[in-house]
């Protein structure tokens, strides 16, 4: 079985709703070990509530990118990892990381990428923005990481409704809802290695 980390800064209510599935039988893949930048986040709690490994690397406590990626790449390895799931995490993955691991690490962002991402659009920030440009939809991406933010090729993606009376914060709970749905399918579909990489365009289905 395939062994993921799971790269949360925060809440961890997508790395909560892959525990779900992994508890229920539904994702056949080993969540192996948490890793998180933040020693306060509420993930870290998860993962002890669930027997999961975790480690906190704060990428500041470094005189710099290449020891603390080295550092990072030698916990993945000392865990034996082969895939990592971002989910809710606010730094930027060194690029030996994404060269050891290609085509291996997901993330999930929530709105229609390639609209609404990039530096600076986290959090409410991207809801807020799609209200501001008066899209109808909004929705989830799930997509592999390269060296850009929100950027690398798509997995799959859902829409959501905009309705009239939204904020950012009710649009966040709407679209919350189709992540917590989502990420784990993707997830299953590398494991179960039904899907290809060409260039940016995903083959295969979720
Ligand atoms: C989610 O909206 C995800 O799309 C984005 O960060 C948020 C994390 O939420 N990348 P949580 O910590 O999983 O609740």
């Amino acid at each position: 079985m395939l062994r993921c980390a799971v790269f949360a800064s925060g809440g961890g209510s997508n790395f909560q709703a892959l525990i779900d599935r992994r508890e229920a039988g539904d994702l056949k893949v080993d969540l192996a070990l948490l890793v998180g930048n933040n020693s306060t986040a509420h993930a870290f709690e998860r993962a002890r509530k669930h027997g999961i490994p975790s480690v906190h690397i704060a990428p500041s406590r470094f005189p710099d990118e290449t020891t603390y990626a080295n550092h990072l790449l030698s916990a993945l390895r000392e865990h034996a990892i082969d895939i990592i799931a971002l989910a809710g995490y606010m730094k930027k993955i060194p690029h030996r990381i994404i060269a050891a691991y290609p085509n291996r690490i997901l993330n999930i962002h929530p709105a229609l990428l390639p609209s609404f991402g990039g530096p600076g659009l986290y959090g409410e920030r991207v809801h807020q923005a799609v209200l501001d440009s008066g899209a109808k939809v909004s929705g989830i991406t799930v997509h592999f990481v390269d060296d850009e933010y929100d950027h690398g090729p798509i997995i799959c993606q859902q829409t959501v409704p905009v309705l009239d009376e939204d904020d950012a914060h009710s649009l966040a709970a709407r679209v919350l809802a189709v992540e917590h749905g989502t990420y784990w399918k993707a997830l299953a579909a590398i494991a179960a290695g039904r899907l290809i990489v060409k260039g940016r365009r995903v083959f295969g289905h979720v």
